[in-house]
């Protein structure tokens, strides 16, 4: 069951690949270049939905009970847990930005770089944090059972950007992916 663990890390590189896209989005907005602001909200509604619904909650039923298997694990677990809800707070914080661009509402440079800025950092040392520091941890200790109660944390979802029935579902996102495929 640890299989749980091998989809967690792919959907890691794909998470970070997500982040980096965005990141040279927000690269030209600071250089007063026009983004692609379809794309950025295809991104950041993708892992909110996706990785908030559907990654996070089995994570947090794992990382639960890795605590119960080794107490030392409770600093690390406890924050990761934490940057959960302070990751979906800050995609809302996003969302909104970029929606107040998309609607024209007056919002000023700084606050939607600052809130970029605040959902990477966030992002991109959580993701390092569970793959350097817990996911080892869990691979070794977590018993058959703990790897059940993790998968039966949440419904089997598809993921949107691989389903094909989701074909109409953040089409520029998957439109850019498989035009860069091969990068
Ligand atoms: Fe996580
Ligand atoms: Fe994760």
């Amino acid at each position: 069951m640890a299989k749980l663990l091998d989809q967690w890390h792919a959907e890691h590189v794909v998470f970070a690949r997500l982040l980096d896209l965005f990141d040279t989005q927000i690269a030209a907005f600071h250089d007063g270049e026009r983004p692609n602001y379809e794309l950025m909200t295809d991104i950041v509604d993708y892992l909110r939905r996706y990785g908030d619904s559907f990654h996070h909650p089995r994570e947090d039923a794992a990382f639960g009970r890795l605590v119960a298997r080794d107490p030392d694990m409770r600093l690390p677990v406890n924050r990761l847990l934490q940057e959960h809800r302070v990751i979906a707070r800050a995609s809302d914080e996003l969302l909104e930005r970029l929606g107040e661009i998309a609607d024209d509402v007056m919002t000023t440079r700084s606050d939607v770089e600052m809130a970029a800025a605040t959902y990477l950092v966030y992002y991109r040392h959580h993701l390092a944090t569970e793959e350097r520091r817990v996911m080892p941890r869990a691979r070794d200790l977590l018993s058959e059972e703990d790897w059940a109660a993790a998968q039966a944390a949440t419904p089997e979802a598809p993921d949107p950007l691989t389903d094909a029935d989701f074909s109409d579902h953040y089409r520029e996102l998957r439109q850019y992916l498989a035009q860069h495929a091969k990068r």
